[in-house]
């Protein structure tokens, strides 16, 4: 048997630092798993790699506020973002974590070979220190002004706005966000890579990538035109991998450097696992072996630039052959982003949406040449336009007309000139499907896969064989036949996209999908057909769900001090009737300023006790950029607010079901509740209106 075509497919490692959003998904994620099952399929022998990224500042960040480890985070983290991926169907051969030991053995290879031989070198540099908690401050924790393009919130590493990475002495008025103050500078002893020795080959090696995403090629090309300096790979922290030579127990391997490596070890820990220990090797040493790394936009230059350079100086591993880094998934016209609270995370989803539904839709619009925006609205418009209406009802229709009529289509012996013609068009859309995939042009090819659904619904509304099996069997026979051979041909080619669906829409046609050893060919080879139409997979989807939120305007009649919770209100409005609300304003507004003054509340929730005090409604807030902001409106108290489409039918309160089922409904209507940890983000007319309290748990809903 000749030996299949090898390539190595490797996802950025998310930060175990908080659950995954759909811009993660979008951004490497899901392009990643479609790109690897269609390797697959193609004969390839893909090795699958990504993993956690343990280490690092964020992680710290969110142990200090939790008062639990770093490790115990990440070890949550860890955990939930493997049920998210198998949630997902993405399926890693390898999700490793950068805290296993297993990767310590990696990084001290790589760091003692590149001290071998120069590429690291010690030197002198200048830290930010804070005087107030006496140690060196992470990159990360200092933030100023970009000095590339003037935007404010840069951070110490990186700015988000020009995507540069930054040394936090070049920020303008840099100030430590512990303790907010100016950091002083100090001196301190590192490690450092000496990119600049590294600069002629680098050059060279993205000189010869020519068929790379132009906007990561540039992006690695003005980087490096700018020159290239020696770069610290140490830190002065607490929290990472060792550095492998005494002296240096204060200090740590900088999460960039080390994190990469991660990929060698997914690999080399998963041929450990299946029992071949060197299999990784054929990925990594074998010359001829093509790597991708599927990433966001953020990490172009450590995947273009750092990366390639370390494993330059270390000389016996593949450089990528491959980066095509996507761009940002917008909500309402900006970032995802968890921190920020803009958009869903995968798990609220598939809360509402079942995962064919949301990797079809995510696929479509996955942001690879420009930032690409998510909608509700859309979302349920694709999915039930395109993948149920005329998809899934496709294959519906010739399989209950064979069923029905007890018929069993096989191979004619010869095709009329219309038919031939349908045999090519579906092998030409194949091709191209094949070829826009290869080239990474992920979302092109499903809409090629769209473009044949559309000619296949035409083709069997047009054989029209209610007619012809009244009087002529053989012409019959041969327009299933080839009804079904586009059903079989549209069924694979959904495969990478939404692989449980096709898995058993294949079944109905009397097909197995093994996704461990089916290949394109060997499926499409296969004219057997057996038909046993099962249920199809697909559902429509329900995204609005209106009448169920009371939004009325009311006065603040009085603004107390709640008696057992010193950051909360008990505040009472008067409505369609007198209602309580316990809530967090305090921190925003006095109680004068609130007094008399209308507000938009929310009363159909049933009441909670918030430390011993019922509240019976909450009174919807507007964050803006660190205030917070009520919306008002003027009227008679009790007036019921209309929420763009949205107003409320007058009746009842909601169940938890609906109630989890709001967010969708309303944002389709610009109006959004999202369930967050503790915050329930509105969005009234675009503004996000945050439902104040931080209490929501104990509410119970009906
Ligand atoms: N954790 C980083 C992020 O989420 C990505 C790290 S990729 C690695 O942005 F290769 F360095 F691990
Ligand atoms: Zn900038």
């Amino acid at each position: 048997m000749m030996e299949r075509e090898k390539i190595l497919v490797n996802c950025a490692l998310p930060y175990a630092n908080g659950p995954l959003h759909l811009g993660h998904i979008a951004g490497a994620y899901l392009g990643a798993d479609i790109f690897v099952r269609f390797n697959r399929m193609m004969e390839k022998e893909v090795l699958f790699i990504s993993g956690s990224d343990e280490y690092g500042t964020p992680i710290t960040i969110s142990a200090e506020k939790n008062h639990v480890t770093p490790q115990e985070i990440a070890d949550k983290f860890h955990n939930m973002q493997i049920e998210t991926f198998n949630a997902l169907d993405i399926n890693f051969d390898k999700f490793m974590r950068t805290s296993d030991p297993e990767h310590d053995i990696d990084v001290d290879e790589f760091f003692l070979n590149l001290l071998e031989k120069n590429y690291l070198v010690k030197r002198y540099m200048v830290s930010p220190f804070c005087k107030t908690l006496n140690k060196f401050m992470p990159d990360r924790y200092i933030e100023g002004t970009c000095p590339y393009c003037g935007y404010e919130g840069a951070r110490g590493d990186q700015c988000d706005n020009c995507g540069r990475t930054l040394d936090p002495m070049e920020l303008i008025n840099p100030v430590c966000n512990l303790v907010n103050e100016t950091p002083v500078f100090r001196v301190t002893e590192h490690f450092f890579l000496t990119l600049d020795s590294l600069q002629k080959d680098l050059s060279d090696y993205i000189d010869s990538k020519t068929y790379w995403k132009q906007n990561v090629l540039k992006f690695t090309q003005n980087f490096i035109n700018e020159g290239l300096h020696p770069r610290a790979i140490t830190r002065d922290l607490d929290w990472g991998v060792k550095i492998p030579i005494s002296g240096y127990e204060n200090k740590k391997i900088y999460v960039w450097f080390e994190a990469l490596i991660g990929y060698i070890t997914g690999a080399r820990v998963y041929s450990k696992e299946i029992g071949k220990p060197d299999y990784w090797k054929s990925f990594w040493m074998d010359r001829s072996v093509k790597s991708y790394y599927f990433i966001g936009k953020d990490n172009i230059p450590f995947h273009t630039i750092i990366w390639p350079s370390m494993l330059l100086a270390h000389g016996e591993y593949n450089l990528p052959y491959n980066v095509p880094a996507n761009e940002y998934l917008r909500f309402d016209g900006e970032k995802f982003s968890k921190s920020r609270g803009i958009g869903f995370t995968a798990d609220e989803m598939l809360k509402f949406v079942d995962k064919n539904s949301l990797r079809y839709y995510m696929a479509s619009i996955l942001p690879e040449t420009g930032d690409s925006d998510f909608s509700l609205h859309e979302f349920q418009y694709k999915v039930n336009s395109e993948l149920v209406d005329k998809y899934g009802n496709y294959i519906y229709r010739v399989e209950s007309f064979i069923e029905k009529n007890g018929l069993s289509p096989h191979i004619p012996e010869s095709f009329d000139t219309n038919d031939s013609e349908i045999l090519n068009l579906i092998q030409s859309k194949f091709s191209a499907y094949c070829e826009e995939i290869e080239n990474l042009h992920i979302k092109r090819g499903l809409s090629i896969w769209l473009e044949l659904v559309m000619a296949a619904n035409n083709y069997f509304t047009e054989a029209a064989p209610w007619k012809l099996i009244k009087v002529d069997m053989d012409k019959l026979n041969e327009k299933l036949y080839i009804s079904l051979k586009m059903g079989q041909y549209l069924t694979v080619m959904l495969y990478p996209y939404v692989p449980s669906a096709a898995i058993s829409i294949m079944e109905s046609l009397g097909m197995q999908l093994n996704p461990e050893k089916s290949t394109f060919s060997k499926i499409l080879n296969d004219n057997n057909f057996h038909v046993n139409k099962g249920n199809i997979p697909f559902e429509k989807i329900d995204l609005t769900n209106p009448n169920v939120l009371d939004i009325q305007l009311a006065t603040v009649v009085s603004v107390e001090n709640h008696p057992s919770a010193d950051s909360l209100y008990v505040i009472k409005v008067k409505g369609d009737k007198l209602y309580t609300s316990v809530s967090d304003l305090k921190k925003y507004y006095s109680g004068e300023a609130l007094t008399g003054r209308k507000v938009l509340v929310l009363t159909n929730l049933e009441p909670a006790v918030i430390r011993g005090i019922k509240s019976d409604c909450l009174i919807l807030s507007v964050k803006n950029a660190g205030s917070v902001e009520l919306p008002t409106g003027s009227g008679v108290d009790g007036e019921p607010v209309a929420a763009g489409n949205y107003t409320y039918n007058g009746d009842g309160t909601m169940t938890y079901k609906e109630f989890q089922k709001m967010q969708f409904s309303i944002a389709c209507h610009h109006l959004m509740v999202k369930l967050g940890e503790n915050q329930y983000p509105l969005m009234l007319n675009d503004v996000y209106i945050n439902l104040s309290t931080e209490m929501l748990d104990n509410v119970v809903i009906k």
